[in-house]
């Protein structure tokens, strides 16, 4: 079967299309063709060694997918023809999915329904990080308007989706108008191009001065001194990964000159759901649970050839891409 492996950290170059034996099912696994995997960031700090939970080399990755069962391997509870979904959570941690099979023990796909659109639910995963990060990032935050940074991409348009869902005014921001309209056909109700406008003024000027309740920044390095300009009082800002590095201001000394309206920042990561496994599996059957019912429709707009990870990986990497970049083996 084929797979995409890489044997050294690098560039897009290094993921290399690999012939590998069938997977040999151990006794209460299951074996399942993969349909459509999904491409995320993540994927791409794991290629270029930057992940702090490194794998050890060889490695095969990828985190989200979804197929079919093709060998129930006397399941109970899996026939062979299930469709299903599942991550690297429901499996260890251990990537591993940019393969056309996997053996998986039984107990960790999540069952689909026969009508779920399976490139759709393949990109399920972001949507389950947003409402972890929303319920658990933001708790106790008041949520009327929320800032969005990123809006167009895989992350950003999941938490949009949701934040819509549950009533919130979603203000976005992106590099290009492309990115904007693309955000703004979904349904926010403002995107800011950060390259020809003031962010912070015009987030001002569409919250009427107050700000925004909640932002949601995966940059960290100095955008947060910009963010709290734009915090509404007892705003929060959710902060879940620094792809603009660590910030060179003192966090602490711009916050205490905010004083007056009391921001608050919270740092995280998913891997702090593995202490908390009942949270984790919630967001799974609300995420699920929305998709199956046809209440949020992923934005897959790229669907290319498992062997193309390498362009799949160039394309998120060029800040190009809109929604969810998937492979299909
Ligand atoms: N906390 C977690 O466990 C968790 C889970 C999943 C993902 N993540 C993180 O969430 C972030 C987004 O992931 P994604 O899969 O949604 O990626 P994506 O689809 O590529 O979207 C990222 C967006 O961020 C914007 N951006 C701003 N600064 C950037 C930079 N320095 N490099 C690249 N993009 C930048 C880009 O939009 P513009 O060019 O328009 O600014 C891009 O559209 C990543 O940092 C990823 O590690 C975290």
């Amino acid at each position: 079967m084929r797979a995409i492996q890489i044997s050294e950290t690098g560039g897009p170059e290094v993921l290399r299309l690999v012939e590998q034996p069938m997977p040999k099912l151990q006794p209460g696994q299951v074996l399942v063709k993969t349909h459509a995997i999904g491409v995320a960031f993540p994927d791409l700090l794991v290629r270029s060694g930057r992940y702090p939970w490194m794998p050890p080399l060889p490695y095969v990755p990828g985190n989200e997918v979804t197929g079919h069962v093709v060998d129930a391997n006397g399941s109970t509870r899996l026939g062979n023809g299930q469709l299903v979904f599942f991550t690297s959570w429901d499996m260890g941690f251990a990537g591993g999915l940019y393969a056309e099979y996997v053996a998986v023990k039984d107990t960790a796909p999540w069952p689909l329904p026969d009508h779920v659109d399976l490139d759709e639910a393949a990109a399920l995963f972001n949507y389950i990080v947003a409402s972890l990060l929303m319920e658990h990032g933001a708790r106790g935050a008041e949520a009327a308007t929320v800032l969005l940074h990123g809006v167009s991409g895989g992350m950003g348009t999941a938490l949009a989706e949701l934040a819509l869902l549950a009533g919130s005014k979603v203000i976005g921001t992106a590099g290009t108008d492309d990115k904007c309209a693309f955000a703004l056909a979904r349904g926010v109700q403002h995107a800011i191009n950060y390259k020809t406008a003031n962010v912070v003024d015009q987030v001002l000027r569409l919250t009427d001065g107050r700000g925004v309740d909640v932002v949601y920044n995966h940059i960290a390095g100095n955008s947060f001194v910009d963010d709290m300009k734009m915090l509404a009082p007892l705003g929060q800002i959710v902060s879940y990964a620094a792809l603009g590095g660590m910030p060179q201001s003192d966090l602490f000394r711009g916050m205490r000159a905010e004083i007056g309206r009391s921001p608050a920042v919270r740092v995280i990561g998913t891997h702090v759901f593995e202490k908390l496994p009942h949270l984790r599996r919630a967001a799974f059957e609300k995420v699920l649970g929305l998709h199956a019912a046809g209440k949020i429709k992923p934005a897959v707009t790229t669907r290319l050839p498992l062997e193309r990870a390498a362009h799949a990986h160039r394309l998120m990497e060029s800040r190009e891409s809109l929604g969810k970049i998937l492979l299909k083996p």
